[in-house]
């Protein structure tokens, strides 16, 4: 049931989500679904910027060895069909949707896949009004131009957040929240108290209920003192919104690896880890495509003696999946107050259309039935998922 919910499912039902996000907002009514929004936590330097650049799978963060990134990143993605009318990626449903050269053995409803037409993307950002970015080498440029005008160049941070949105056919629309690494000694014109400063700005974004934590850990360093997962803990010691992502596992020393990690015979997470491989420093340098990243990625742990027995729950392919399954989870959950939502929502609207007075335009009609028909497709496509998919998300 998992994979078919993967496969089948999820897609049509984030399709669906879109759309309906896209109806309320064209009338007006507050957007009655409110998705939670992915953070990540960890130390400088183990990989933050790197993991999320992969889900999202286009180049736009910058990263780098050192504190990179210095302002919180909120990077609303936002699903938007192609002049085609087509919905790719998450949205899409299997058959809608090959698999990609870009995202190789990615399964059916994960994030993000190569678009068939790439000007179809664009960024905007909220302190450059009205500019679209459709060149996302631009988009880093930006994001590392308005970090220095708050924090200058020296290694200064700041809790004053950049806004990012990329439109895209190939994204489910969801909030990403990109943060600087926790360290402990201050470097350049960092304040002494650089630590609880760090710490609190993160404190911000994962403290809600409704966020989903991706607590990053370099696999080539020791997890019981790893920071992130410390502080994931401080904020949901259930471990139920916390995924582990260890990262660099391709920097491991030879005959080491995390399988015990990963079998939770060290820090059991509900949720579990999720070994991945990024580009490293040289593949920056030489401006390696995430399409060939991923294709390594996807290489080395099948060819790896201790991964290759369970290939199919490593790397970024499976971490988006995984992603996917809690935001399922996550609507389910919140099914019952979403239908109160849209009930009320309806209400208002016929009785704004009623009070527009007779005869109806043929806009408003065409309005009233696109949105009564995205309702009762998405009511029964929720129907279906509660029927045939297991509560059981964590692996
Ligand atoms: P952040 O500071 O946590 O956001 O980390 P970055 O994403 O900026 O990465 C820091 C450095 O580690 C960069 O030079 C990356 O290329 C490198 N890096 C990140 N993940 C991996 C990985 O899985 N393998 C290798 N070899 N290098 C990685
Ligand atoms: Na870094
Ligand atoms: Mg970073």
């Amino acid at each position: 049931p998992d994979d078919w919910a993967a496969r089948e499912l999820l897609p049509r039902m984030h399709e669906r989500l879109n759309l309906l996000q896209d109806a309320f907002a064209t009338v007006g009514v507050a957007n009655p679904i409110d998705l939670p929004q992915i953070a990540v936590v960890g130390s400088q330097s183990s990989g933050k910027s790197s993991v999320l650049e992969n889900i999202v799978g286009k180049d736009f963060l910058p990263r780098g060895s050192g504190i990179v990134t210095r302002r919180p990143l909120v990077l609303q993605l936002i699903n938007r069909p192609n002049a085609k009318g087509e919905v790719g990626g998450i949205a899409a449903s299997g058959d809608k949707a090959p698999a990609s050269p870009a995202t190789p053995g990615k399964p059916g409803g994960s994030f993000n896949a190569a678009s068939s037409d790439e000007t179809e993307e664009w960024g905007e950002f909220l302190h450059v009004p009205g500019k679209r970015f459709t060149d996302f080498n631009e988009i880093r440029e930006e994001i590392e131009r308005e970090t220095e005008k708050t924090t200058g160049k020296n290694a200064g941070v700041s809790p004053n957040p950049i806004n990012l949105r990329i439109y895209s056919p190939n994204v489910l629309t969801l909030t990403l929240v990109d943060l600087p690494g926790l360290t402990k000694v201050p470097v350049g014109d960092q304040p002494k108290d650089i630590e609880k400063l760090i710490k609190d700005m993160i404190l911000r974004y994962i403290t809600k209920s409704n966020a989903i934590i991706l607590a990053v850990t370099a696999g080539n360093t020791d997890l019981a003192n790893s920071d992130g997962l410390k502080l994931a803990r401080e904020v949901d010691p259930e471990g139920v919104r916390t995924i582990g992502v260890l990262t660099k596992i391709d920097l491991m020393d030879q005959g080491t690896d995390v399988i015990d990690i990963l079998a939770g015979r060290v820090i059991p997470l509900r949720l579990g880890y999720v070994p991945v491989v990024n580009r490293g420093q040289r593949d920056i340098e030489n401006k390696k495509k995430i399409s060939l990243a991923l294709e390594a990625e996807k290489n080395f742990f099948e060819n790896h003696p201790s991964y290759r027995s369970k290939a199919q729950y490593c790397g970024t392919p499976y971490l988006a999946r995984k992603l996917n399954m809690i935001l399922m989870h996550h609507i389910k959950n919140t099914l019952p107050e979403i239908k109160t939502k849209i009930q009320s929502g309806l209400l208002k609207y016929q009785q704004e259309l009623q009070s527009l007075g007779d005869p109806l335009s043929d806009d408003n009609t065409n309005m009233s039935n696109i949105i009564l028909n995205v309702i009762t497709e998405f009511t029964n496509d929720y129907r279906n998922i509660i029927a045939g998919t297991s509560d059981d998300i964590s692996s």
